[in-house]
């Protein structure tokens, strides 16, 4: 049987609503993914009959909340082919366990002089905390290249490797342009030297069978409610030998083995990681959410997203005027475009009166306008229950927004 987009649709309650008087055509998942009924149904359910802190209490209902707690923790292991489930970090977002990794690996092992390279392409949250850090630390801050139909210089990086490099942090996926980077292959490059590597894979995971023992990378980041579960679970995984030798993150409840005015000793991973109440119930959400991609398939998704993507891309580009930003051969299934004559928000108001909503801006990634030489762009981001119709929907407004701004 083929992918039933129908039957996909019809378990995302949202895509049934109207928006300015028609049906929502959501084309922003790269911002935040629209959740399935099983997630909803999941949290509901928790927070309705199986709702207790976890980790603490000896009461039944504390046992069982705690141990659906952890299953979440297994299932996401299985579902990004880590080694161990106490390699699995549960956190807010993508930000913050980029900000965990920072605060934490980051000042024991980044000093004065020492490097980390980055790629122009990186969203303000695989940006700022590294600036802050290197400026903490006395330490640079080296920006890899994009050729200018947004392909990864993968000559350009290597040649910034010195030996003080300590850290390569880069997207898996690009949230502006939709390249994806070749990660295996540099993450290989990076070890052969004893350089650190943390992969955002907030873009990636969406879209894309994810195996982090195959990429071997140290670190890999990504956001539940990008992955079709609520907001506030994400996740960071990182090397278990790496995660034993970090520093804590934040300290308080839950984190620690024991605690006396004298000293503390902490506990082990990942829970020295996960001080305080977590967002439990968000953790149960990600867990159906995780259960509900792998009922469809992640490799079905990518063929099918890849094909919306090839459709949109063909479609779009005989709109009078637009210019696609990103034409990478390996792409995820984002489109950057910019109208000749109109501002990219202005698109985003056009088609949101035709009720599609797409992002409008610089996406968190103003290095990367800057090198694509635009303060901004319009954004459209696929999901496996997106369909041609709607891109059918997306091509029309556009073609009307051109002549209205001509
Ligand atoms: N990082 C999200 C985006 O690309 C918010 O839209």
């Amino acid at each position: 049987m083929g992918f039933d987009v129908e039957k996909i649709r019809a378990e995302f309650p949202i895509l049934t609503t109207e928006m300015r008087g028609r049906r929502l055509t959501y084309l922003d998942s790269a911002a935040s993914a629209q959740k399935p009924r099983a997630v909803i149904d999941a949290m509901s359910d928790f927070y309705s009959d199986h709702y207790a802190n976890i980790h603490r209490g000896v009461y039944q209902l504390s046992a069982e909340a705690t141990a659906e707690y952890e299953a979440v923790r297994t299932r996401v292991a299985k579902f990004i082919g880590a080694r161990d489930p106490r390699e699995i970090v549960f956190v807010r977002n993508a930000t913050e366990a980029i900000n965990l990794v920072v605060r934490t690996w980051g000042e024991e092992n980044i000093g004065k002089g020492d490097e980390i390279v980055l790629t122009v392409m990186e969203h303000h949250a695989n940006i700022v905390p590294w600036q802050m850090l290197a400026s903490r630390r006395g330490a640079t801050i080296r920006v890899a290249e994009i050729n200018d139909a947004g392909v990864l210089d993968v000559e350009h990086l290597t040649s910034l490797f010195s030996s003080r490099t300590k850290l390569l942090a880069l997207a898996h996926v690009s949230n502006a342009l939709g390249t994806i980077n070749p990660v295996a292959e540099l993450v290989s490059l990076a070890r052969e030297r004893g350089i650190v590597t943390l992969v955002d894979g907030a873009q990636a995971i969406p879209h894309q069978p994810v195996d982090v023992g195959a990429l071997d990378c140290d670190f890999y980041a990504f956001s539940g409610h990008k992955v079709f579960g609520p907001s506030g679970a994400g996740v960071l995984h990182g090397r278990l030998s790496l995660l034993e030798a970090m520093p804590p993150f934040l300290g308080g409840g839950d984190m620690i083995e024991s605690v006396t005015f004298e000293g503390t000793t902490f506990a082990p991973v990942p829970q020295k990681f996960e001080a305080g109440t977590p967002d439990i119930a968000s953790v149960i959400g990600l867990g159906a959410a995780i259960d509900y991609l792998d009922q469809i398939g992640m490799d079905e998704i990518s063929a099918y997203e890849h094909e919306l993507l090839l459709y949109a891309t063909d479609r779009l580009q005989k709109v009078p005027g637009l210019r696609i930003l990103g034409m990478a051969p390996e792409k995820a299934a984002v489109l950057s475009f910019v109208l000749s004559s109109a501002h990219p928000h202005d698109i985003g108001t056009v088609l949101d009166g035709e009720g599609i909503a797409v992002r409008a801006g610089h996406h968190c990634a103003q290095p990367l306008m800057k090198r694509m030489g635009v303060p901004a762009t319009a954004r459209a981001s696929f999901a496996f229950y997106n369909t041609r119709d709607e891109i059918d929907r997306l091509t029309d407004a556009l073609i009307k927004t051109a002549k209205l701004f001509a």
